[in-house]
């Protein structure tokens, strides 16, 4: 392999990046009170959403509840309702408050917010959110929480390379049985963001919820928001579950329900820019949670070995550019009530004019596969990235020869199980390679095989676990030192 020409470039600075440092605000009225809750959510350990039981863990035996319901509430349309039955009152929400409720329903709110990541990445994902000048990060099992106004949450879909998705808390309250969660759901002003007009989809997820159903859960929540929604409005919005307008998201625990609405719609790591797959890719925000992890410098060459569909390079190219990992894809916030089409477009604006148009340092992606490299480069095409951005090219890992004195190797290489017993071989000639040609560069290997270190007799200089999406992995970094200092 040659060495990849300088191209001319500027790299830009990230856009609203601050010092690093978190500054505790002076808050008063309903600041304060959000406050105290975001403090209380962090007391009581609040998990999260995407970290929610495995299903077989929430359906285990859970202890009887006294007031469990067999059938639905007074008020329900239920299918064994006899006619003779007088008509069910219009208003059929639990009289008078039960719940202490908790809101944050207005646009002029603070809002509590939970940005889901992938496992291993809350760290990373901090540091991002806080980069990005968000007040009161802490990080949670799989996410962060933070606070943000309606314009802070445009601007976290719009800028966050790690996040999986924003979620706005609109309630919270401590519940003990699903009455008092359609009571919550009931209470909280979902008008504010979408009425009739929008359809709806409801998730549902938990930990240690003493609940029996998930599922009825779900339905107690989709029929109080609905009959708000009814009894305010006179309509009640219709239901789907594959292209909804509005998506809110329930989370149970031992004894809470937070609801949120989901303001990005679809995951964060769909950049809108992959067609092509190619063998098990990696997502998006994982990719660039590796390149954060592996502390790579963007003015520094990055070399992909393994890259199939170059989603690693790809995030490079996008980071080097500035280029914000929402610019080019539609969020769900943009389908609900009162969204500032203005104020959203000239957010974009700011963020199209701090995207850099050429990119200085070599970014080089191979892969044995042919086809792996044409749709590497046919997603680099897709992702608004010129031809010469990229250098991705048929080579054989043995074979790749390093472009500079320093830099970074960052990889996914194919997964030991996938691989037959000659693999032990194959990584052994792989760290002869390296240990020959790539003296003082820095790299770094996501596997699920944790023997790599010892396949490739490396000792690695760090290790973090990781998931990519069921795998527990491990990013291994390497050192590479010359021989003589080994
Ligand atoms: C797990 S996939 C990488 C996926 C990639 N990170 C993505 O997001 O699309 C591993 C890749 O290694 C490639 N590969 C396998 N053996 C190789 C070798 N000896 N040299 C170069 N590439 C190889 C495979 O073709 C495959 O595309």
């Amino acid at each position: 392999m040659t060495s990849t020409p300088k191209k001319t470039l500027t790299l830009k600075q990230k856009p609203r990046t601050t010092d690093g440092t978190v500054t505790e605000r002076q808050r008063s009225g309903a600041r304060a009170r959000q406050a105290q809750q975001m403090q209380r959510l962090r007391e009581d350990a609040t998990p999260s959403p995407e970290a929610a039981a495995p299903k077989a863990e929430r359906s285990r035996p859970k202890p009887k509840l006294a007031a469990q319901p067999k059938k639905a509430p007074s008020g329900y349309a239920s299918p064994s309702s006899k006619p003779a039955r007088p008509p069910a009152p219009k208003r059929h929400h639990i009289e008078g408050p039960k719940i202490q409720a908790k809101f944050s329903a207005q646009r002029s709110d603070e809002f509590v917010i939970f940005a889901p990541c992938p496992l291993g990445l809350e760290e990373a994902l901090a540091t991002e959110l806080i980069a990005l000048g968000f007040a009161q990060v802490s990080q949670g099992r799989a996410g962060c929480h933070f606070m943000a106004d309606w314009q802070g949450v445009l601007r976290a879909n719009l800028y966050s390379r790690l996040a999986t998705r924003i979620l706005v808390q609109m309630s919270f309250a401590k519940i003990q049985n699903e009455d008092e969660l359609y009571e919550l759901a009931y209470q909280t002003p979902w008008e504010n963001w979408f009425g009739a007009e929008q359809t709806l989809r409801v998730d549902t997820s938990a930990i240690r919820s003493p609940f029996q159903s998930l599922q009825y859960a779900n339905l107690r929540v989709k029929d109080a928001i609905c009959d708000r929604l009814r009894d305010r409005e006179g309509a009640r919005p219709d239901i789907d579950t594959v292209r909804p307008d509005a998506k809110v998201h329930v989370f149970l625990n031992e004894d809470s329900a937070t609801l949120y609405i989901d303001s990005s719609g679809e995951s964060l790591f769909k950049r809108g820019w992959r067609y092509d797959k190619g063998e098990a890719p990696l997502r998006e925000n994982l990719a660039s949670g590796l390149l954060a992890l592996a502390d790579w410098d963007p003015n520094s060459p990055l070399i992909d070995p393994f890259c199939g569909s170059g989603t690693i390079l790809i995030e490079a190219a996008w980071i080097a550019l500035g280029a914000p990992p929402g610019i080019w894809r539609p969020f769900h916030f943009e389908r609900l009530r009162h969204h500032d089409a203005r104020a959203w477009q000239d957010l974009k604006a700011e963020a199209h004019a701090n995207i850099s148009t050429t990119i200085e340092v070599p970014l080089i992606g191979s892969d044995l596969n042919p086809a792996a490299i044409q749709a590497a480069r046919s997603n680099m095409a897709r992702a608004h990235l010129p031809a010469d951005t990229i250098r991705f090219e048929v080579c054989n890992a043995l074979d790749i020869q390093p472009v500079a004195a320093q830099g970074w190797i960052v990889t996914n290489p194919p997964y030991g199980e996938r691989l037959d017993d000659t693999d032990t071989e194959f990584w052994s000639d792989w760290a002869a390679h390296l240990k020959r040609n790539f003296s003082g560069w820095s790299v770094n290997v996501i596997t699920s095989d944790l023997e790599i270190p010892s396949k490739l007799r490396l000792k690695p200089n760090r290790r973090f676990p990781l998931y990519n999406g069921p795998l527990d992995c491990r990013l291994f970094n390497f050192q590479m030192v010359a021989a003589s200092n080994r």
